[in-house]
This record gives structure tokens, C-alpha cells and sequence, in this order.
């Protein structure tokens, strides 16, 4: 099966898990992508967002969330009270994984399977164990099926306080759509509105 277990390091903090990460070969998907983009913020942060994985943008520069959907998530996070310079942010999986028609066509985000979202697993769990969040904010279906298993369902538990064992350690998770969706919404406003208030419930646990 892939798997990014033998990739990961025994020990060390997120200085030696990313420069590890650089060279996983635990799936098919380090193939095709620029880099690995790793998780980015602080070892001591109260709160981690998880994301998907990688888009066009964060593979290009290799830091989770510097596109469209990372300022729209900046932004959110401002409102709702939460500093994002003060938050770690990472994805389910660290390669960008994407269709392209021909060479120099634009690269279209490809959702990642379960298998992929299993193999990269380890690595989120490192962070989880570094960075020890005291609460973890859920970014849409994807996140959710790596963190709490196939059967998530993001509409039944969005701005919800979850507690679950992740990893074999007890978390605290507040899920909530994907920045990304809120973006390609109908009705933006509502559903950033959405979003910001399951960001709020977030707030509430670490006020
Ligand atoms: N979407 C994600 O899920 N993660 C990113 O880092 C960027 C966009
Ligand atoms: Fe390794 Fe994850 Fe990249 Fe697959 S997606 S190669 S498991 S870092």
C-alpha cells in the first residue's frame, strides 16, 4: 500500500519533518507536482487548519494556503477573531495533485482518492503530535474523511465542537465548509457568512 510511514522521522520537530516530507515518495502524487508543501506556521500554535491539499498556487510556492482560498481564509479568520499569523495551517495531502490537457494548459485540481489521503496520513499525524493544537479546524470533506473517516459528512457536523481520537490522542475539532467552495458558491455571501460563523465557534473554544 503507499504510504509516507517510511518517510517520517523518529524523532526531531517541524524543522526535520519538513525537510523530510521534501523527499516522500509514499504515493504516486510527488510525481507530478513541483514540491511537497508542507504545513507552515508555528510549533505552539492553539489551533491547526487542515486543507485538502496543495492548489496551483501553493505548489508553485511550496507554503499551504497563499492562493484565492488562503487570503478568503485569512480574511474569515480576522473577522471571526482568530490571528492567522498565530494559527498552523496544513492539508490531508502535501503534493498538489491535478489533470492538465497539454503541456502549459492551465492545471485543474484534482480531488485526491482515500488511498492518497491514507498514505500522507503519517505526516499530519507528526504535526498533530509537534504541534499538540488544542483545537483542529476541519476544511471541508476532504480534511474531514482523513481526520474522522469516510462516513464524514461536513453539512451534519459544520460549527460543531467534535471531540474524537485522532492519531491515538483525544482532539478537539470544529469542522466547517472549504475555503475553496465558498469561492465557487452561487451565493458567495451566504456562504462565506457560513463560514465565518463555524469559524466563529472556533473562536469561542480558545477564548
Ligand atoms: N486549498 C487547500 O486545501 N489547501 C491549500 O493549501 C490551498 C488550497
Ligand atoms: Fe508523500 Fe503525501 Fe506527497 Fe504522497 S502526497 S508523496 S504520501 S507527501
Amino acid at each position: 500500500a503507499y504510504t509516507a510511514e517510511p518517510f517520517v522521522p523518529g524523532r526531531g520537530g517541524l524543522t526535520a519533518l519538513r525537510r523530510a516530507a521534501a523527499e516522500c515518495r509514499g504515493c504516486p502524487l510527488h510525481r507530478d507536482a513541483t514540491q511537497t508543501v508542507f504545513g507552515d506556521g508555528n510549533k505552539d500554535a492553539r489551533v491547526m487548519l487542515v486543507g485538502e491539499q496543495p492548489g496551483d498556487q501553493e505548489d508553485r510556492q511550496g507554503k499551504p494556503f497563499v492562493g484565492p482560498a488562503g487570503r478568503l481564509l485569512d480574511r474569515a479568520l480576522e473577522e471571526a477573531g482568530i490571528d492567522p499569523s498565530e494559527a498552523y495551517v496544513t492539508n490531508a495531502v502535501k503534493h498538489f495533485k491535478f489533470t492538465q490537457a497539454e503541456p502549459r494548459k492551465r492545471r485543474i485540481h484534482k480531488a485526491p482518492t482515500l488511498r492518497e489521503m491514507t498514505a500522507c496520513g503519517p505526516w499530519l499525524a507528526a504535526e498533530l503530535a509537534v504541534v499538540e493544537p488544542e483545537l483542529i479546524v476541519v476544511l471541508g470533506a476532504t480534511a474531514g474523511k482523513a481526520l474522522l473517516g469516510s462516513s464524514f459528512r461536513v453539512t451534519q457536523v459544520r460549527g460543531t465542537v467534535l471531540e474524537e481520537e485522532i492519531h491515538g490522542r483525544p482532539e478537539r475539532l470544529v469542522p466547517t465548509v472549504h475555503p475553496s467552495s465558498v469561492l465557487r458558491a452561487d451565493d458567495r455571501e451566504a456562504a462565506y457568512r457560513g463560514l465565518l460563523s463555524d469559524l466563529k465557534v472556533a473562536a469561542r473554544v480558545l477564548a
